[in-house]
């Protein structure tokens, strides 16, 4: 009872929401405005997380992460699994205050549903902490060499030279993560519609192509996870029965 109010409360500030960042638009476009850490990212880092409650909480992303936080090929849904917890805190928290648009997620995000920057502290070490997929959704292979030219490029100064990304930096891993997902936000991020995104990454990808861009990201998807951070094929998370 309780949770469908507040999903429809979700929702009807959604329609709120979009409305007002459309006019205020709002791609950050200087460096020192980004990842400025206010609000809930500061406060979640501070806090010693506890494993129960966030098994408990990410039953919740389950619904849509899966189980093993695995996401989708398709790349409706992201790989969680295996990414930098600070990465995870900061994209949680911009989810929640609306600095990056995840309609479909947001009610389901909010304190009112998980609870306060203790959930946040609590999920994003759980999700951290599981192995990977082993089959993550890849491109159709097609332009590799170019992907490959364009990523050493372009990619290691930030995400490292095997998409490995950096935890004190929160520059999210890339390895291991769906060709399908990393296309739309690449795109997102090219074109200003990923609003949290690091201006220094949208400049640097400016000129891509869409040819470049599926090029590099084919690339990307193909880059080797170190096999300790694997989950086996057809792994069950056995936090949950
Ligand atoms: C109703 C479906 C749904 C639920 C439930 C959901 N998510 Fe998501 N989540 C999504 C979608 C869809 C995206 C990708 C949005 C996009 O493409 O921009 C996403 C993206 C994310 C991202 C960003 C990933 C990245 O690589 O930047 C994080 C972090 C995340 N979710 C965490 C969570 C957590 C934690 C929960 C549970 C509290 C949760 N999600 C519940 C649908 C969901
Ligand atoms: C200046 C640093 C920088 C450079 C250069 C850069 N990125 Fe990024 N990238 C980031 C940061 C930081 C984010 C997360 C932004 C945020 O805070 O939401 C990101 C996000 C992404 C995402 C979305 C990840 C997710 O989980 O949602 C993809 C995919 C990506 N970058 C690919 C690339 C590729 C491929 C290149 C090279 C062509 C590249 N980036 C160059 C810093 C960079």
């Amino acid at each position: 009872m309780k949770k469908i109010t507040v999903i429809a409360a979700g929702v009807a500030m959604i329609g709120m929401s979009v409305g007002s960042t459309a006019s205020a638009s709002g791609q950050v476009t200087d460096v020192k405005d980004w990842n400025t850490g206010e609000g809930e990212q500061s406060v979640a880092m501070t806090l010693t997380p506890d494993r129960e409650n966030g098994i408990e909480v990410y039953e919740v992303c389950s619904a849509c992460h899966l189980l093993e936080g695995w996401g989708m090929q398709n790349g409706t849904f992201p790989q969680l699994a295996g990414q930098h917890r600070n990465v995870l805190i900061k994209q949680l928290a911009d989810i929640r205050a609306l600095n990056r648009d995840n309609p479909t997620m947001y009610p389901f995000a909010l304190p009112e549903s998980i609870g306060d920057e203790q959930a946040i502290a609590d999920v994003t070490a759980y999700i951290a902490a599981l192995p990977m997929n082993p089959d993550n959704g890849k491109g159709d292979g097609t332009n590799l060499a170019r992907g490959e030219e364009l990523y050493k490029k372009n990619c290691p100064q930030c995400h490292g030279d095997n998409g490995e990304g950096n935890q004190e930096k929160f520059y999210p891993k890339i390895q291991g993560q769906h060709y399908a997902y990393m296309l739309r936000q690449f795109e997102w991020i090219r074109d200003g519609k990923r609003r949290n995104a690091n201006p220094d990454m949208v400049k640097q990808i400016a000129e891509f192509s869409n040819d470049d861009m599926r090029a590099v990201i084919d690339y990307t998807s193909r880059i080797a996870v170190p096999a300790a951070n694997l989950g086996p094929i057809g792994w069950q998370n056995p936090d949950y029965d």
